[in-house]
């Protein structure tokens, strides 16, 4: 699903926190912005504060409105007072809310409710728009539910896949606090990192991002973990979000390397995704943390329904069962990788990905589980439909 970019017009930052919040709980891919895009596209939802200054409220609508005949403006006013509705209406708001959010009570939920219902609609509406376009990017986030846990693996080895398999423009990005690792995985050498990216927004166009990524023989570009042991830090996570606007646009494919702590930057990147996959082994820290790692999702509003549970790591002799693991993460496992570590850390070590060098099990697994993303046919089966395969799957107990 394409990301939906949403700016807020306010003087009150308190106020910026709760609407973001909000905008960030709707359930579809959302990035906060401060503007237009480098290449001037207009954001595709405007929330404006009206509530202290309803005259410079209705003229910022009215400029925003005479910008763009498609973006959905939202009014946000202290009371539903007929005139000031009326008034927003006709400046060019397309919805109008009164301000009740966060109090708890039944008015106040009803609000978030339409609001939230306002969002989806614009979400939906701006795909109908974009119908036969380019296909919108989508965003796949893994996230560790502990260090070790194989996060760099599965996700590096789902980018060279996506690549390979669609020939479509696929990154990923190493967002692990100092020291990635994804760049090392795949055996090449960076001469730049997300920070370039970053601390160059203001051009960071198609030609200057070429220069900063490297590049992977699959075809998947790469643009590496910081080396700086304090950055990103918190206040980067707003030029976080909008590099995630501005790959978003680039590329048909991102992938994130999120590490296992959702610091502010890592959660910039999880509210742009379409999922974030969790990913754990069978273990009971891992579990633990896979179990905060959900309710922490849940806090932030970054779309608890795109999380999907991948175990590492498995083997026949489960400590902890596939029912026990679903049970306590309240999600059903999505896929299941086995425990290889001759094979994973032989590709590691060599800087060839696993689904270029073996014919092992594990590297059909990440075949399948990437043709799966991608709605692509089991290589294995030939002309099996991708329902055949997952109902097959779903009889072999896999998911
Ligand atoms: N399915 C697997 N079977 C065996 N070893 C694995 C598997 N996946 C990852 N590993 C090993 O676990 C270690 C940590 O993997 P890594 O991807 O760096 O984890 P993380 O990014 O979560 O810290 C590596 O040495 C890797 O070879
Ligand atoms: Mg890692």
């Amino acid at each position: 699903m394409a990301q939906l970019s949403a700016q807020i017009v306010s003087y009150d930052e308190e106020f910026k926190r709760q609407v973001s919040k909000l905008l960030r709980a709707c359930g579809v891919p959302i990035g906060i912005v401060e503007g237009r895009s480098l290449e001037g596209a207009a954001p595709d939802l405007v929330v404006v504060d009206i509530r202290a200054d309803a005259s410079s409220g209705m003229a910022s609508i009215e400029r925003l409105r005479a910008a763009s005949g498609t973006m959905a403006i939202f009014a946000v006013a202290g009371a539903a007072e007929p005139d000031l509705i009326l008034q927003a209406m006709r400046a060019g708001a397309n919805e109008f809310f009164p301000w009740t959010a966060g109090a708890q009570t039944q008015a106040s939920r009803a609000m978030e409710e339409s609001f939230h219902g306002a969002v989806r609609r614009t979400s939906t509406r701006r795909e109908a728009a974009n119908a036969g376009a380019k296909p919108p990017c989508v965003t796949h986030a893994f996230l560790g539910a502990k260090g070790g846990a194989g996060t760099t693996t599965v996700a590096v080895n789902c980018g060279v896949e996506l690549a390979r398999l669609t020939k479509r423009s696929t990154i990923v990005l190493d967002m692990k606090a100092c020291l990635g690792e994804v760049a090392l995985f795949l055996g090449v050498r960076p001469r730049f990192t997300v920070l370039d990216a970053i601390e160059n927004l203001h051009r960071l166009d198609k030609d200057f991002l070429k220069e900063l990524v490297a590049k992977h023989k699959s075809g998947l570009d790469i643009l590496a973990g910081s080396e700086q042991f304090d950055r990103p830090a918190a206040q980067d996570a707003p030029a976080i979000e909008e590099l995630m606007r501005v790959l978003t646009r680039m590329y048909d494919y991102v992938i994130i390397d999120a590490g296992n702590v959702i610091s502010s930057c890592v959660a910039a990147t999880l509210f742009s995704a379409d999922t974030i996959f969790l990913v754990t082994n069978p273990d009971v820290p891992s579990i633990r943390n896979a179990q905060r790692l959900v309710e922490r999702v849940r806090q932030l509003g970054a779309g608890s329904e795109r999380v999907k549970v991948l175990v590492n790591r498995a083997s026949d002799q489960l400590l902890i069962g596939a029912k026990q693991i679903e049970t306590a993460l309240g999600y059903g496992i999505h896929h299941t990788f086995p425990s290889d570590y001759r094979t994973v850390s032989t590709a590691l070590n060599s800087g060839v990905p696993l689904t270029l060098s073996t014919n092992s099990e594990i590297a059909a697994q990440f075949d399948s589980f990437t043709r799966q993303l991608v709605g692509m046919a089991s290589s294995s089966g030939g002309s099996e439909t991708k329902t055949e395969v997952e109902r097959k799957r779903v009889f072999l107990g896999i998911f």
